[in-house]
């Protein structure tokens, strides 16, 4: 098939300066959720109709397999649906989605484009006890006869709750024929696409009318108030696939996902949390409540605890991380490690059985297995110009408080005493302690208040 994304419209009533297509649902903008749905349906052509915003939409999804067709002025949806003719391909039907209707489920489509591939006009409807500011279906003796825009509709027609959704399937052909027969003599001065429904039936052309499956596919943005309805009907669903996959959510309610969450059998995610890009959580995982996880992989069992920030890292089996901790990219945490409050880590890898738990920054550093941190550790990685590697080696006990002035090593089974500062390579098995040594001051007096 041959698709049709309308996105030239204004969205006068977000009050925004961003088209709005671009707007975001889960984090993408709504004309990347149809695009996605398109796609899924494997058609032989996809033609963007953009506009309002100029560049701006096709600059921000620019893709090899779409065709991006510009309408301006903006003159009706059936004037939009002209600038994507040369491009269409006859001998397959025309599927004409909204770009600011971001979740028709791909099935409902398919169902959709059937009658259309048989040679009928198919156009998706829904009953709405609401039905005001959208194109009625009138029907005669049951068929649909044409389509009446609520703006040229008389009272009896405003009565039909029948509406439409404006998202429709044709033979290409058809559609031509049809499309050069519009007029835009109506309430708005526009070209209405629905006008092809009067004009099929003129032709002798069958007109099929299905519902999708939920009545919420078909919703579109027109305001931030719509958006962040059909947000929360997104996140919903979200939810209920988990739940059904095994997930324990202690409110489906309080979830976002904003990306891919995978998981396995007995997962818990507590209230609040976000999840952004990929993110894989194996069996067993627990995450606690208000914690980011974008672009992470948790093995089994691993937990994280409240008010967690992870990007970009890898948490192994039976893992430990939080509460309050920062992990940032390239960060590999080993089998059974615990990464504790206020600890911050970026490119390290932390070896099984590794410990810190408290009060740290471990950057660029290569650590060890069973490797105790203490508190106040920080690696001096940035010398202001470039960026140098830390590493701690198997069983090294690093003092709390201590300075790892890098590039530096410390040797397997080293003990630094706390408050170190290390500049040079620490060797194994050693203690090695750099700071003033303490010495007590024997008959030592405070100073006294002078007297003036
Ligand atoms: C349209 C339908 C109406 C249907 C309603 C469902 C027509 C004439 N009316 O009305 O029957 O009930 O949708 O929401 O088709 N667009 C362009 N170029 C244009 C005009 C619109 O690309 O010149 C795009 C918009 O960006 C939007 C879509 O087409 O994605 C629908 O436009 P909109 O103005 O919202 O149509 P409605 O008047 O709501
Ligand atoms: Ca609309």
């Amino acid at each position: 098939m041959n698709i049709v994304i309308l996105a030239a419209g204004k969205g006068t009533r977000m009050h925004s300066d961003l088209p709005k297509v671009l707007h975001t649902l889960a984090g993408r903008p709504l004309l990347a959720h149809v695009l996605e749905q398109a796609r899924a349906l494997k058609p032989q052509r996809i033609v963007v109709i953009y506009g309002h915003g100029g560049d701006a939409v096709p600059r921000a999804l620019a893709s090899d397999d779409l065709v991006w067709a510009l309408q301006s002025p903006q003159r009706g949806t059936g004037h939009a649906v002209m600038q994507a003719l040369p491009h269409l391909i006859d001998s397959v039907p025309t599927l004409v989605l909204y770009g600011d209707v971001p979740l028709t489920a791909a099935q409902s489509l398919a169902t959709l484009v059937e009658p259309a591939s048989q040679g009928a006009l198919s156009i998706l409807t829904l009953d709405l006890d609401d039905p005001t500011g959208y194109g009625r279906i009138v029907r005669d003796c049951g068929r649909v006869v044409r389509i009446v825009e609520h703006k040229d509709a008389d009272g009896a027609t405003r009565a039909i709750r029948e509406v439409n959704t404006g998202i429709l399937a044709a033979p290409t052909p058809a559609l031509r024929r049809w499309l050069a027969g519009l007029s835009d003599n109506n309430a708005q001065g526009e070209y209405y696409l629905t006008d092809i429904v009067a004009a099929a039936v003129a032709d002798g052309v069958v007109v099929e009318a299905t519902q999708p499956a939920h009545d919420w596919e078909t919703l579109g943005v027109n305001s931030r108030a719509q958006l962040a309805q059909l947000e929360r009907i997104y996140q919903r669903t979200q939810a209920d696939r988990l739940m059904e996959a095994g997930v324990a959510l202690a409110d489906p309610a309080r979830l976002d996902i904003r990306g891919t969450l995978e998981c396995g059998r007995d997962v818990f995610i507590d209230v609040g949390c976000v999840f952004e890009g990929q993110v894989r959580l194996a069996a067993g995982v627990t995450v606690g409540p208000y914690c980011v996880l974008r672009n992470v992989s948790l093995g089994e069992r691993a937990q994280v605890l409240a008010f967690s920030h992870l990007d970009g890292a890898q948490v192994g089996a039976d893992a430990r991380v939080g509460p309050y901790a920062r992990l940032r990219p390239g960060t590999e945490l080993g089998e059974g490690s615990h990464v504790g409050n206020f600890v911050e880590m970026k490119a390290t890898r932390l070896g099984a059985g590794s410990k810190a738990n408290h009060l740290a920054y471990v950057g660029d550093a290569e650590v060890g297995e069973r490797v105790n941190i203490g508190a106040g550790t920080i690696t001096c990685n940035y010398d202001g110009v470039n960026k140098h590697r830390t590493i701690i080696e198997d069983d090294a006990f690093i003092g709390s408080d201590t300075q790892l002035v890098a590039p530096v090593r410390v040797g397997k089974g080293a003990t630094l005493g706390a408050g170190t500062t290390l500049t040079r390579d620490a060797p194994a098995d050693q203690l090695t302690v750099s700071r003033a040594r303490q010495t007590a001051i024997p008959g030592w007096k405070r100073p006294t208040r002078k007297k003036d």
